[in-house]
């Protein structure tokens, strides 16, 4: 199998909750992942959704799911993601005590792991621990709502990683989550992020596939420096 450049990840957290085996179907074939957002209103102040959504999700689609745990304890509920078929399941570093052990369950469980660093946190703790992911989610925004303003500082956070996976030749994606859209996500690009999570930008178009080829057009231009 070849190795997409670029991944594009819509998140379904802004796609229509009663429909969404169709709204998910509106991106087949233009999208690379499915970013699916579970928050449990204890680790943000928001409810959306869990393990049942995902298992019956599972089923009406064949895009990978790219789950990103907004939870606390993460390790007593991540690995059930990967058992209902996750493609790769994201914690976040603030919710979790030993985030190399819970990366090796989930690897284990047949999933890539990934690590999610949200606004506040500085990124240089973790940057000795990321051979043991597969991806890293840099947030752009704080986590816990769709449709908030891009954070552009955050981006130095996106270089420092970038600079260390290059320095290390690590194999890792680094995966960038909030306000990706049309004027934002070539800025991401060119830090060096290669996945790229649009919620708004996705559903909130017309033509969700058309949304999503029109990010993945802009960030490679980016990401090649023309
Ligand atoms: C928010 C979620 C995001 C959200 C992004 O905490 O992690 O994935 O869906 O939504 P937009 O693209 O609208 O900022
Ligand atoms: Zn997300």
């Amino acid at each position: 199998m070849t190795v997409p450049p670029l991944i594009v990840a819509p998140s379904i957290l802004a796609a229509d909750f009663a429909r969404l085996a169709e709204e998910v179907r509106a991106v087949e074939g233009a999208a690379d992942w499915l970013h699916v957002d579970v928050m449990d209103n204890h680790f943000v102040p928001n409810l959306t959704i869990g393990l049942p959504v995902v298992q019956s999700l599972r089923a009406a689609t064949e895009l990978p799911f790219d789950v990103h745990l907004m939870i606390t304890d993460p390790h007593r509920w991540a690995p059930g993601y990967a058992d209902a078929g996750a493609y790769n399941v994201t914690f976040h570093a603030e919710a979790c005590d030993n985030p190399v052990a819970l990366a090796k369950d989930l690897r284990a469980a047949g999933a890539k792991a990934g690590l999610a660093i949200d606004r506040d946190t500085p990124i240089e703790p973790y940057l000795e621990l990321l051979p043991s992911f597969d991806t890293l989610l840099i947030m752009t925004i704080k986590a816990g709502f769709g449709g908030q303003r891009f954070l552009p500082e955050l981006l130095d956070k996106v270089s420092a990683a970038r600079r260390h996976v290059d320095a290390g030749h690590l194999e890792l994606r680094i995966e960038v989550d909030g306000g990706i859209a049309a004027d934002t996500i070539e800025q991401a690009a060119a830090a060096g992020a290669d996945a790229f999570v649009a919620g708004t930008a996705v559903y909130g178009a017309d033509d969700p596939a058309e949304a999503v080829r029109r990010l993945r057009g802009l960030a490679e231009r980016a990401a090649s420096g023309v």
